[in-house]
């Protein structure tokens, strides 16, 4: 196992603003200093960037400083939000992207008072989220060395209501009366009994899953049980735009596809 980035939580973010200027040969505006962005993971140090050194001292200054580089380069400086700290987590398989947790928290009501199961665990991706919203997550999955990259990512993130299980899931989730449980699975139908076995009345089921046919198996089974009820299968699709002062419209990139989401819920 090969961790990408260094298991160290960031300290602070310095942000170099783009700067553009109107060039009149040109009759355009042209990017003149480019914009970048650091993280910091020790206050103690001097920070190197390729625009020269900020000194340690001005590391320790307030959020919303302005810090200048040996190189006269102004940064902005402030602490990294949960998400900042989220999008830099170690990682093995494919994490669920953002856009799919934010529909899972808000359709399922997750929040302070929520119980939420979650398998496979995977890097974390979606269970870390949770994590920082619910009352407790309990994460499973049957490879050790995601078991494992899970509990680094929890410490890297300082999440103390999260806990990562080592087992087969389609066998059973340990916990009863679980508000949601989330699952992610390469053959999500076989885990259905254990998901209904822990889940409290009203609960949810989520199931997200990359491919439809998939998706189909698995709502299928949901559809032959009495007390569930497929609510929904949704794709969210993000489009992002460019918008530079009037001229506004959507990035010229294709839009890619994350995973179906499918909605289920308990009702005896
Ligand atoms: C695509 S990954 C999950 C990604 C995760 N949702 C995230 O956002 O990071 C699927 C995971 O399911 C795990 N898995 C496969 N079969 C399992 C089972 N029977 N019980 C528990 N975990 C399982 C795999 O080891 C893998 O880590």
């Amino acid at each position: 196992m090969s961790a990408k980035k260094d298991m160290v939580p960031i300290k602070k973010i310095l942000v170099k603003k783009e700067k553009k200027q109107f060039i009149k040969d040109l009759n355009r505006e042209v990017v003149v200093s480019k914009g970048v962005k650091y993280y910091v993971t020790d206050l103690g140090e001097d920070f190197h960037t390729c625009y020269g050194t900020i000194d340690k001292k001005d590391l320790k200054k307030k959020d919303g400083s302005v810090v200048l580089s040996s190189m006269k380069k102004d940064f902005c400086m402030f602490s990294p939000c949960f998400t900042d700290s989220y999008r830099r987590i170690n990682r093995l398989a494919q994490i669920i992207p953002i856009k799919d947790v934010g529909a899972i928290i808000a359709e399922c009501g997750i929040g302070k008072k929520s119980v939420v199961l979650d398998a496979g665990a995977g890097s974390g991706g979606l269970a870390l989220f949770l994590a920082y919203v619910a009352k407790s997550v309990f994460t499973y999955d049957v490879e050790k060395d995601h078991v494992n990259l899970v509990r680094k990512n929890i410490k890297l993130l300082g999440l103390g209501n999260i806990k990562v299980k080592e087992k087969d899931v389609y066998k059973g989730f340990d916990e009863k009366d679980a508000d949601v449980v989330c699952l992610d699975l390469p053959a999500p139908w076989n885990a259905i009994n254990a998901a209904d076995s822990a889940l409290k009345v009203a609960g949810y089921i989520v199931n997200y899953s990359p491919s439809i046919t998939q998706t189909a198996d698995f709502v299928n089974e949901v559809n032959k049980r009495e007390n569930l009820v497929h609510l929904k299968t949704v794709e969210i699709i993000e489009r992002k735009w460019e918008v530079e002062g009037r001229k506004v419209r959507p990035r010229t990139t294709s839009i890619g596809h994350s995973g179906f989401l499918s909605f289920v819920r308990k009702i005896k």
